[in-house]
């Protein structure tokens, strides 16, 4: 009876972890689709630790167990509600990194009840030590270099070194399977080594790409645990592990797609991570304006996009760049958003950043759909973004972001650009449109420099 409920359960769950993931794709019903997975989660677990049984007999050590869950509970809660919307790529990579540690321990749990080296068992055992020992190792290295703890290291001979080290570990993995019995120790060095090599395989990569990186990482903790998946014969873990990976790859690719750069140039390192950029150009002067200049354009303007990008995240200026756009609407102006697929550091970014401040959905409007009305703009203003209002994107081939779609930006009647310095974005290029004729720079940070436009619009 009780393997019964564990069959139904985990078809249940699986179906909840799909649902789920689907919701996610709309900010109406995100909210929803992460509870539903969440509740798929619990239901397996419960019953698992309710109706497993091995060889007869039930799971053993609840102590153990919920002694865990309970730490793991409280950890994963504060961590949870503390971090900020910045440090999002640094908890995913931390919570990947997790992920990956727990399918390389059941694979070293599991390995010396292995029955015979040369099976699909043994074969779904290397494989989840593997991936989920580099995925592991690299999001803890990906978490120290979001978080400024550690610093990229490039030389050439860290390629050439990967790739020894992936043929190593392939062929230590042949040799395990070609052993008599389960030999612990090779499995040792197994796992050194793939730590060794997820450390190697992040330290070259840009800081600044590493939210690809950990997407991509993730893609590897959902093999890996996929993997158990088949150790197990669970189907929750392998509809999970499934689901993770795929969205995790589909995503590394439409991240690159978005930066118009391959997943190779992304691992081997162009640009990003300060490394520098096109070369530097003479583009003349650039003209200041005040709030207060901006503030009467912007009330007499018909039509004004806003164009969110990193800045406004650091500034956490949404809240505040809907209480403007509710002032000008108030004015009879009509306001929306630019939203480029990459704009910040991790996919959605904007999206999540003006879900949270409330504005509504419809005003979101997508690359296709802002390129094809900003012309009609009377104003635009580009809140702390920079790379994706680039327009040497369209027009430099020299340049390292040559080919990335942009918001047309340079294309309006009148562009403001809210930033502190004239300093490059991630891309570390300068930016023509700063120097356009019809380009304002309004210097400050963008929470500062918004607060004082609204109040300067409501004055008027
Ligand atoms: P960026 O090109 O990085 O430019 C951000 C700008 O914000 C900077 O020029 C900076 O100028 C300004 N800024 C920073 N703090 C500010 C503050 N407190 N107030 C006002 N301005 C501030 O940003 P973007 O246009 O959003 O482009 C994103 C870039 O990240 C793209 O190159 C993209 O390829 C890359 N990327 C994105 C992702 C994802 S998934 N979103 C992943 C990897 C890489 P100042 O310092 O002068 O203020």
């Amino acid at each position: 009876m009780g393997t019964y409920i564990l069959e139904i359960s985990y078809i249940i769950a699986s179906v909840l972890f799909i649902l789920g993931l689907k919701m996610l794709s709309s900010p109406d019903t995100a909210r929803k689709g992460n509870l539903w997975a969440a509740f798929g989660m619990t239901l397996a677990i419960a019953t698992t630790i309710i109706f497993h049984t091995k060889n007869g007999e039930p799971i053993q050590n609840h102590i153990w167990i919920f002694a865990a869950l309970a730490v793991g509970t409280v950890v994963g809660w504060l961590l949870a509600v503390k971090v900020k919307m910045t440090d999002m790529p640094q908890m995913v990579s931390l919570f990947n990194g997790m992920g990956g540690a727990c399918a390389a321990l059941i694979s070293i749990g599991e390995f010396p009840h292995a029955e015979d080296p040369m099976t699909g068992e043994m074969l779904s055992i290397l494989a989840g030590l593997l991936i989920g020992t580099v995925s592991f190792a690299g999001s803890m290295i990906a978490f120290g270099k979001l978080n400024g703890n550690i610093k990229d290291w490039r030389t050439k001979w860290l390629t050439y070194l990967n790739m020894a080290f992936l043929v190593s570990l392939i062929a230590i993995g042949a040799y395990i399977m070609m052993q008599p019995e389960p030999n612990m120790s090779l499995m040792i060095v197994m796992a050194v080594v793939a730590a060794i090599y997820g450390v190697t395989f992040v330290m070259p990569i840009g800081g600044a790409d590493m939210p690809v990186v950990i997407s991509l990482l993730n893609s590897f903790t959902g093999v890996a645990a996929a993997c158990g998946g088949f150790l197990y014969d669970n189907q929750a873990m392998l509809t999970g592990g499934i689901l993770v990976g795929s969205a995790g790859t589909i995503l590394t690719v439409l991240m690159c797609k978005a930066m118009n750069r391959s997943l190779g140039n992304v691992i081997l390192g162009a640009f990003g991570g300060g490394s520098g950029g096109g070369a530097s150009k003479e583009y003349g002067d650039y003209t200041e304006n005040t709030p207060t200049d901006a503030a009467i354009i912007l009330s007499y303007s018909e039509n004004v996009v806003i164009i969110p990008g990193y800045g406004l995240a650091v500034a956490q200026a949404q809240h505040a760049c809907h209480e403007l756009e509710k002032a000008l609407t108030a004015k009879g102006v009509n306001v929306v958003y630019g939203i480029h697929p990459v704009a910040g550091r991790m996919p959605g970014h904007m999206n999540v950043l003006m879900a949270e401040a409330d504005v509504a959905y419809e005003k979101l409007l997508d690359l296709e759909d802002i390129n094809d009305q900003i012309a009609q703009a009377d104003a635009v203003l580009v809140v702390g973004a920079n790379d994706v209002v680039n327009p040497a994107a369209e027009t430099d081939p020299g340049s390292p972001i040559y080919g990335m779609p942009i918001i047309q930006a340079h294309k309006a009647k009148s562009v403001f650009i809210l930033k502190r310095s004239m300093k490059p974005g991630y891309a570390g290029i300068e930016n023509e449109l700063f120097f356009a004729s019809n380009a304002r720079m309004v210097f400050g940070d963008a929470k500062d420099t918004i607060q004082k436009l609204s109040a300067e619009v409501k004055a008027l």
